[in-house]
């Protein structure tokens, strides 16, 4: 093709979040005379990082061990993560967070100076380091104003990638729509990261933001890359009702009670410990998000939630904290209450609900962050490693961007540099894309987007919320598909070129359902329950024929098939996860 008219990096970094961003400026220090770019369908600082609260763990204290960490971490994540991948996570961590420090991070300091930690939900040690309960924002506003000390590192801000070029068995470059005018590009690069986050907007109640769609996710997917174990879907157990909005678990590390309708601490019924006058690790409110989502999910079926407009609800009471607990270490709380509530936690009960929040699964990754396309690297809540196994512990999410995304960025550049220049045979795959999206804005389609994604979550959280049957699953797979098909029907009514959201929000819902169809079929064939995955029909794990991953590969007609690997125990053998007051 004619390369003088598209630009070519070395690395392209797709998604300008924490991941991308940590990615961008390994890749500089990596080489600088390199070519690299981030792009991004939002501005950088309005990633979903951006909304990040509670904190990120890495081991800092003197009664803290690597071991701990690890052993935490596994044991949250049920024994399905990789624990040479979970090894070096937490080996890596906390010079990650150190290194952040020195970038500016404002992390919150104990009274002697030091960096201050706070408990979370699993751990059995406070090892979570935060920044007041707005620490997404500042570690991504300290990595953004770090990759602007590097001028090659070039932004592409609003643009929307809808496709991987793939040629001679690697990927090429990406296209992309340029928002602001719907100029479709090629941009060549020799690897590519994908680090678009998650895809939580696939489910109706969800902490996620708008953008969260899994395009990188569903890029992978059609280019031939598995996705692993999206099965495994985390609920939150505390976002407010109708917006899903995040209420930090955070709040529960500072001493918050979960109370049902009748003001009881219902969690002690469900093998999560008995209260005690201060917060026990990996006890009540401090168990596992899993096990606190199921937990509601049974005293709502013995009637002891209370019913609201957008779904059943219990109380987060913060009331005993008092006033200057609550305006120094979770002053955002306060103000969503107040903002999305119209209530003051200092005074009111917090309605909340599980909603769901992260994706354990994603784009298949080895410990270097390599796919198995050559050229193509991942990280984020989009890969999956995999660390978060079953289950993610709450905080871990925060450092797996900075260790993976600094994996992604020092491996991708790696393979840059020794890569030749792009194929010539990428010019046919960019006109095919600008047919197949000038098809699209014709507005010949019948089939409504709102419609179509309103029908998709209906049946998500019918058929694969935090109980899944197999004909549950069965049911929503048969109308996955049929989504699937009439999607190819949808109509874009905006032919604008300009900022055209109804084009995007099309693909969008592309992206999501191929992977609600991930999600459903990986989900169909795991007949056992562990971590997020509680199958009804099988309520216990069965080690035998489940510890391993699941991989959906796409079909050439566009349905998922599943293959499985291996999950990799080094030191750790899998063991009954307990909680309530034991140690280990
Ligand atoms: O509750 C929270 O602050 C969420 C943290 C996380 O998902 O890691």
């Amino acid at each position: 093709m004619a390369q003088e008219e598209s630009p070519e990096y070395d690395v392209l970094i797709v998604g300008g979040g924490g991941a991308g961003l940590r990615a961008a400026i390994a890749a500089y220090e990596t080489n600088p005379n390199l070519k690299i770019a981030v792009i991004s369908k939002v501005y950088p600082m309005r990633s979903h990082t951006v909304s990040a609260e509670g904190g990120a763990a890495a081991v800092i204290k003197p009664d803290d061990s690597l071991d701990d960490h690890c052993y935490d971490t596994i044991s949250g994540a049920d024994w399905m993560c990789d624990q040479d991948a979970v090894e070096s996570f937490v080996n890596e961590a906390p010079n990650e967070l150190l290194q952040l420090e020195h970038w500016g991070c404002p992390w919150s300091r104990e009274a002697d100076g030091s960096v201050a930690v706070r408990p979370f939900g699993g751990m059995k040690i406070k090892r979570t380091w935060y920044a007041s309960d707005k620490t997404g924002f500042h570690m991504l506003h300290t990595l953004f104003q770090t990759s602007l000390k590097y001028d090659p590192i070039q932004r592409y801000d609003e643009w929307f990638v809808t496709k991987l070029l793939v040629e001679d068995g690697r990927c090429q470059g990406v296209v992309a729509i340029e928002l602001a005018t719907g100029r479709i590009e090629p941009i060549l690069a020799k690897s590519v990261i994908l680090s678009t986050g998650g895809c939580g907007k696939i489910f109706p109640f969800t902490t996620n933001a708008n953008i969260k769609n899994g395009d990188g996710m569903s890029l992978a997917y059609r280019a031939g890359i598995p996705l692993k174990d999206m099965e495994f879907i985390q609920y939150h157990p505390t976002g407010l009702p109708f917006t899903g909005i995040l209420i930090t678990e955070a709040s529960r590390a500072e001493g918050g009670h979960l109370l049902n309708k009748d003001g009881y601490r219902y969690l002690q019924d469900y093998d999560l410990g008995k209260p005690e006058p201060k917060p026990v690790l990996r006890s009540m409110e401090l168990g596992p998000r899993d096990r606190l989502s199921q937990a509601f999910v049974k005293e709502q079926e013995r009637g002891g939630t209370m019913a609201g407009e957008y779904g059943h609800y219990v109380h987060l009471d913060l009331r005993h904290l008092g006033e200057k607990i609550i305006d120094s270490r979770l002053p955002f709380v306060r103000e969503l209450c107040a903002k999305y509530e119209n209530i003051d936690p200092v005074t009111d009960l917090i309605p909340v609900r599980p909603v769901v929040h992260y994706m354990m699964g994603g784009i298949s990754t080895d410990i270097d962050a390599a796919t198995v396309l050559p050229g193509v690297y991942s990280a984020g809540e989009a890969a999956c490693v995999s660390i978060n196994g079953a289950n993610r512990l709450g905080s871990n999410s925060l450092t797996e961007i900075l260790v993976f995304g600094a994996r992604a960025g020092k491996n991708a550049a790696a393979f840059a540099l020794e890569q030749k220049e792009a194929s010539s045979g990428l010019q046919a795959q960019v006109e095919d894309e600008r047919n197949r999206l000038a098809k699209l804005m014709l507005g010949e389609g019948t089939e409504s987007i709102a419609g179509l994604r309103k029908e998709m979550h209906d049946t998500m959280e019918e058929g694969a919320g935090i109980y899944r049957t197999r004909d549950s699953l069965a049911a929503s797979g048969q109308k996955v598909r049929e989504l699937q098909e009439r999607v190819v029907n949808v109509k874009v009514s905006d032919a604008s070129h300009t900022f055209n959201t109804d084009l995007t929000a099309a693909i969008e819902l592309t992206y999501m359902l191929d992977g609600a169809e991930a999600i459903i079929a990986s989900a169909l064939l795991r007949d056992e329950s562990r971590g997020s995955h509680q199958r009804s029909d099988f309520p216990e794990r069965d080690d035998d024929k489940f510890l391993q991953h699941s991989l959906a590969y796409r079909e050439p007609g566009g349905s998922p098939r599943i293959e499985y690997q291996p999950v990799s125990i080094t030191r750790w053998p899998p063991a009954k996860r307990e909680y309530g007051q034991q140690k280990g």
